[in-house]
């Protein structure tokens, strides 16, 4: 079986089989990201990477995934390096994007650029952040993340914390862990707790999250904690976020009551949510998860290069 779509805007584009795939060809890509083996699956395919807004990790490791399997990658970085502040319309450029290369990852401020995106490119377009909309690839690799360290997904508790409203890691996440049967749990101020839409995404498929506000009231229950910063850029009004920023903080203290196994995840870049000190206890596992990135796009890269638009 290979990839049945040929667009990754959405995590709802891939069923759970194909989902899977991807989790299990990435193992195989696993010392190739290292640097350990080496292996030349994408030679001859170009990449296109058009980072209209900033990235760190989904920029670096698609280029170190493309770059590691041989393949060659054409970027763009912010919209003054592109005619896109020559009034050039994003039509335009995804469809200079798709005569030059084989496979195009955006980036884009406002949620919908991705989809709108793929309607005018006849290659794959991968959503690579839509504004606070969804980052398919970002589950992805969380997914990757979550089976390495529990050993499953199916029935563990995972509790996603943070910015819920305006975090699109957690929105293309909390669909994804439902659809493998994990015990989603929402832990936000009032004000951050996660759009209806995506609620009412997760009711389609029969599952209705536990909402906290309180740390105290889940933690003890949690096999993975999934934290995200405040989404500063995306607030409409300044005085909304000074509501709510420094709202939470996980220190050494908070985590007195956490299973010892329990495994903190961040899609980062982090900001004061994630004190220091808890970086170097077992329970930090948020830079081998940026490094899950470049295995895990490595196998969506190369399934999507088998896949005719
Ligand atoms: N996780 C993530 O998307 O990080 P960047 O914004 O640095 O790409």
């Amino acid at each position: 079986m290979g990839l049945r779509c040929k667009d990754i805007v959405s995590i709802r584009d891939l069923g759970k089989e194909e989902i899977q795939l991807v989790l299990e060809l990435a193992k195989d890509y696993v010392d190739v990201a290292k640097g350990h083996k080496n292996s030349d699956n994408l030679k001859g395919t170009i990449l296109s990477a058009l980072f209209i807004e900033p990235s760190t990790r989904t920029r670096l490791s698609f280029e170190s995934a493309i770059n590691r399997l041989g393949g060659k990658y054409l970027d763009i970085s912010g919209p003054e390096g592109s005619s896109l502040v020559k009034g050039e319309s994003l039509a335009d450029t995804i469809r200079m994007a798709a005569c030059y290369s084989d496979i195009i990852v955006l980036r884009h401020p406002q949620e919908g650029a991705a989809r709108m995106a793929s309607l005018f490119s006849e290659k794959p377009v991968i959503n690579a952040g839509d504004g606070a909309g969804q980052h398919p690839t970002q589950t992805l690799l969380d997914l990757f993340t979550i089976q390495e360290a529990c050993g499953s997904i199916e029935g563990k508790e995972i509790v996603l914390m943070g910015d819920l409203k305006y975090g699109r890691t957690v929105h293309s996440l909390s669909f994804a862990l439902a659809l493998f049967g994990a015990k989603v749990s929402f832990l936000a101020p009032p004000e951050l707790q996660m759009p209806e839409e995506v609620v009412d995404h997760l009711g389609d498929i029969g599952v209705k999250p536990r909402v906290f506000t309180k740390i105290d009231d889940i933690i003890p229950e949690a096999d993975i904690l999934y934290v995200t910063r405040i989404q500063k850029e995306r607030f409409p009004d300044e005085n909304e976020y000074l509501r709510v920023a420094e709202s939470y903080q996980i220190t050494l203290e908070t985590l007195t009551n956490a299973k010892k196994d329990m495994k903190i995840l961040h899609p980062l870049p982090r900001n004061l949510e994630i004190h220091p000190d808890v970086d170097s206890t077992d329970h930090a596992l948020y830079f081998k998860q940026a490094f899950n990135g470049v295995p895990v796009r490595m196998a969506l890269l190369k399934l999507l290069s088998e896949v005719e638009k």
